[in-house]
Parts: structure tokens; C-alpha cells; sequence
């Protein structure tokens, strides 16, 4: 959930109890729109409370501070237009860079006002009888530029290496963890000193400043040793630190709305990260801490790929096989986002539903590039969420299926993460395909990875079949096959 400053006001006074109660109901609106994209079921309705409850927050402020409509105006339309442009080019595999985007212009927006509210503290009514800014509003302003300038910089990064113009590799410089947490200390005592400095005093502004510039560094500090396979915990953990950093300025600018969203982005991307580290056997203090704990040697994408031997098949051969089982699990990934094969891969599940084959979908929690992705597409193509389940509830029953059917998934499915301590996903549950009694595994090459850049063993087993095609061409000729 992106946060709109928009919704900031300035001080000025108290404020008015019918502008306290449509806060409220906004924060409500904000409640339910959590409560709705909780599952793809209620996801529209919960996107839908969310619009309602940003328009009546931006409204409820835009009046109360009788703001000139006309420039707003012009503000929220240039915005606008950027807005929707970016989000209907934007491919859906792209998603988690756009958000890592988005995030870093709130933690900027948050760094802005703080030092717009610093350089001009009577226009946001945060001075004393003296004149001078209040002890508790220093705290919250250094606050809010530390955590805004950590989601910029550190977003930035995220973007980068999502969008592969960074390596995705950790890059681990020596003593960083010494550097951390010495940045770390520096800004904090710079925040208390700023604090409890005698008004006015000299030096002042150069704490400000230091506080800044330390808190830029100390996000892309944060962010470059974090490897390939980990971007996704980092990506909500940003999410996490951006709704703090809009809650901090809300306090600053007196506006319960932005305090109220803000809490509610900090808190619940805090639990998704925390959630997300244990699904993928992370420690939460070690991916906040930036990669503490993480081993260096553990490298990223590349590495050098064995000739194996392996078997080839083709589309009949698929559906014969798939027609033959009494169970198929079908395991959806990243690859099956790139190549949009959700609804031809629905049309095959139904095929073999028709024949007597039981079917069902498998999905990890971190397929694909963002939480939910592989539940939005085969809600998209009307898959029953009846028979989508999560890797906890699944993982038993390879054993017991025929096929475990890999299409486009590869990270998720690899042996590796539970045998090899140098692999960068080592510690992640996977799926145990290796249990099915035949796999067929969906890419376009054998010289293809999956996203951490590593070879499967999973490839080269005896039970395993490589189908080498686009994944929706390939699940249509299997369609095809199937009639
Ligand atoms: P990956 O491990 O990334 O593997 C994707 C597979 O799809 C590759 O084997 C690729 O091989 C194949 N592929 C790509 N395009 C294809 C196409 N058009 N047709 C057929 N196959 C295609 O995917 P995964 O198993 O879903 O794992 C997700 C990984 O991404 C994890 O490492 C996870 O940590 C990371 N990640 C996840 C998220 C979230 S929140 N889900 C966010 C960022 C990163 P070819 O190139 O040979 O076709």
C-alpha cells in the first residue's frame, strides 16, 4: 500500500472535530482495505475501500485548510497522469521494482518536508512561545528525515537490483557491520543532541544535515549486501520503513490521517517482512540488519552451470502421461508470469479434472517476483481457489502424485535450498517435487536460471522431463494434445 503525502497539512491549529471524525472513518476505510486484500476474493473491494478512504483523507485536509484547488489541482493532475501512464505500461513481472520505486519517492517526500518544516517552522506551528522549534517536534523531524532518507536510498538500490541494472549479487564490504552500526549510533546521538541543543544554538543546521546525509548512506548500506533471493523481504521491509517515516512527518505536521496510514503501512509491512522471512527460513533481524549473519561466499546469479545429461520431452508425451495420472500437482512460477500462460494452463487443468485426474495448484510464498503474484494470475484466470494451496499444506502430498508439473518455477523447486550450505537459497523451504513419481519441468533453455542464478539438480533426475518451449505455447500444444 502506497502512501500519498497529499494527504499532509500543514499545523496550523487544531483540528476541527468534523475533520477528527472523517480521519477516522478514513482510517477505517484503510482498515478494511488491509482486511480486503488479505485474499484475491475481497481483493477488489479492498482496493476500492482503500480509494475511498485516500480521496475522503486528501479531501478532509484540502478542506480544512481552504488550500488554493487551483494549484492542488494542478499538482494532483500532473501526478495523476504519471500515475496511470506507469501503471498500464507496467508488466506485471515488473511490479516489485515499481513498488521499490514508488517507496523511495515517499521516503524522499518524507526527507523533503522534514527539512521544509526545519527551515520553516512557524508555517507548520511547530515553534515555542520562543519562537523556536518545540524539544518533542525535533524528534519527530529527525525521525522522519532518518527513516524517509534510509527508504530512499535503500529503495533506490532495491530498485536497481530488481530491475537487473544492479548485480543482484550481495555485495559485502569488509567491517560492515561495524559500519552499520556506528552510522546507526552517529545518527541517533546526532538526533538526541539536535534535541536537547540550547536553542538556537550554534551548529544546529550542520546536525540536521549530518543526520541526513549519515541516513542516505546508511540505506544503500543496508540494502547492497542483501542477495538475489532475499529482495522480497527487503522490498516489504521498505514498504515497512516508508508508512514510519510518513507517520513521523504526520506527527510534525500535525495530521492524524497521515499518522493513522503511516502506522498502517509501517505495521503491517513489518508483519508481511516477518512473515515472509519465515517462510523463506530468514532471520528478521539478520535481513534488517542488512545481511548480518549472511554468508559472504554465498554468491548470486552466475556461477558456472555442469553438462549433465538430462531427458527431453515434447507436448504429446506431457499429456499422455498427465492423462495417464490419478494426481497431478502443478507448480506455477515466475516463468508462467513472463510468458502469460495462466489461462492456457486453467484450460489444461479443467481437461484433465474432466478425465478423472485430480489437480491442484501448489504456490510458494515467494513464486514469482512479489507476494501473491501466482494467486493473482490464477485468480485472473479463474482457477478455483479450492484447489490452490500453500507450501505448508501441500508439501506432504508429492509422495503421493503422479506428476508434479513445474511450469516456470525453478528457485522454488530446487534441492539445493535444502542440501547445498554454500547456495544462496540455502535455508528455504522448497518444494519436494523430488518425492512425484514423474516431473515435467517447463523453461525455454537449459542455459536458463531462476532468479538466485543457480543450477537445479531437479533438471537431471531420473523421473524428470524438460519440456524446452515458452511456457504458454508449450501448455496449449498440451492442450491440443489432450483433445
Ligand atoms: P525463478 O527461480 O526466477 O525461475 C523462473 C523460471 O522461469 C526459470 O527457470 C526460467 O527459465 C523460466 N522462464 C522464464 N520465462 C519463461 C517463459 N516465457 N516460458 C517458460 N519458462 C520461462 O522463479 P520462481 O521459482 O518463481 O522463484 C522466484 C524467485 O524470485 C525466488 O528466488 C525469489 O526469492 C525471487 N523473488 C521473489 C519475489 C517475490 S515476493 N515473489 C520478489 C523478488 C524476487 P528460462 O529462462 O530457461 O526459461
Amino acid at each position: 500500500m502506497t502512501f500519498s503525502l497529499l494527504s499532509a497539512s500543514a499545523h496550523g491549529g487544531g483540528t476541527p472535530a468534523w475533520a477528527m471524525l472523517a480521519y477516522l472513518v478514513a482510517g477505517v476505510f484503510f482498515i478494511l482495505a488491509l482486511r480486503g486484500l488479505s485474499s484475491p476474493a475481497t481483493s477488489r473491494t479492498g482496493n476500492r475501500n482503500g480509494m475511498i478512504g485516500m480521496a475522503l483523507a486528501v479531501g478532509t485536509t484540502l478542506v480544512m485548510h481552504g488550500t488554493n484547488l487551483v494549484e492542488i489541482g494542478i499538482a494532483i493532475a500532473i501526478g495523476a497522469i504519471l500515475g496511470v501512464t506507469i501503471a498500464r505500461r507496467i508488466a506485471m513481472t515488473a511490479m516489485p521494482e515499481l513498488v521499490a520505486g514508488f517507496h523511495s519517492l515517499v521516503g524522499l517526500a518524507a526527507v523533503v518536508v522534514g527539512l521544509a518544516a526545519w527551515l520553516n517552522p512557524a508555517a507548520f506551528g511547530i515553534t515555542d512561545a520562543a519562537g523556536q522549534i518545540m524539544a518533542v517536534s525535533r524528534i519527530e523531524l529527525g525521525l522522519g528525515i532518518a527513516i524517509g532518507a534510509i527508504t530512499f536510498s535503500g529503495s533506490v538500490i532495491a530498485f536497481l537490483k530488481l530491475s537487473g541494472r544492479m548485480s543482484g549479487s550481495p555485495i559485502m564490504l569488509p567491517g560492515r557491520h561495524v559500519i552499520n552500526l556506528g552510522t546507526l549510533a552517529a545518527i541517533l546521538v546526532l538526533i538526541g543532541l539536535y534535541t536537547v541543543s540550547p536553542v538556537g544554538g550554534a551548529g544546529e543546521g550542520w546536525m540536521v544535515i549530518a543526520v541526513t546525509v549519515l541516513a542516505f548512506a546508511i540505506g544503500f548500506l543496508l540494502i547492497i549486501p542483501i542477495g538475489g533471493a532475499d529482495m522480497p523481504v527487503v522490498v516489504s521491509m521498505l514498504n515497512s520503513y516508508s508508512g514510519w517515516a510518513a507517520a513521523a512527518m504526520g506527527f510534525t505536521l500535525g495530521n492524524t490521517a497521515m499518522i493513522i496510514t503511516g502506522a498502517l503501512v509501517g505495521s503491517s509491512g513489518a508483519i508481511l517482512s516477518y512473515i515472509m522471512c519465515r517462510a523463506m527460513n530468514r532471520s528478521f533481524i539478520s535481513v534488517i540488519a542488512g545481511g548480518f549473519g549472511a554468508d559472504a561466499s554465498s554468491g548470486g546469479a552466475g556461477g558456472a552451470r555442469e553438462q549433465r545429461p538430462y531427458k527431453q520431452g515434447s507436448a504429446e508425451d506431457a499429456a499422455y502421461m498427465l492423462e495417464q495420472a490419478e494426481k497431478v500437482i502443478i507448480i506455477p512460477g515466475y516463468g508462467m508470469a513472463v510468458a502469460q500462460a495462466q489461462h492456457a494452463l486453467r484450460e489444461m487443468g479443467d481437461k484433465l479434472k474432466e478425465k478423472g485426474v485430480e489437480v491442484k495448484y501448489a504456490i510458494h510464498p515467494v513464486a514469482g517476483r512479489m507476494p501473491g503474484h501466482m494467486n493473482v494470475l490464477l485468480a485472473e484466470a479463474s482457477v478455483p481457489y479450492d484447489e490452490v494451496f500453500e507450501l505448508e499444506d501441500i508439501n506432504s502430498e508429492f509422495a503421493q502424485c503422479d506428476v508434479a508439473f513445474i511450469i516456470g518455477a525453478n528457485d522454488v523447486v530446487n534441492p539445493a535450498a535444502k542440501t547445498d550450505k554454500s547456495s544462496p537459497i540455502y535455508g528455504m523451504p522448497v518444494f519436494d517435487v523430488d518425492k512425484a513419481k514423474q516431473v515435467f519441468f517447463i523453461k525455454r533453455s537449459m542455459g536458463g536460471v531462476g532468479y538466485a542464478g543457480v543450477d537445479n539438480d531437479v533438471f537431471y533426475m531420473n523421473q524428470t522431463v524438460m519440456l524446452l518451449a515458452d511456457a504458454k505455447k508449450m501448455v496449449e500444444e498440451i492442450v491440443k494434445s489432450l483433445d
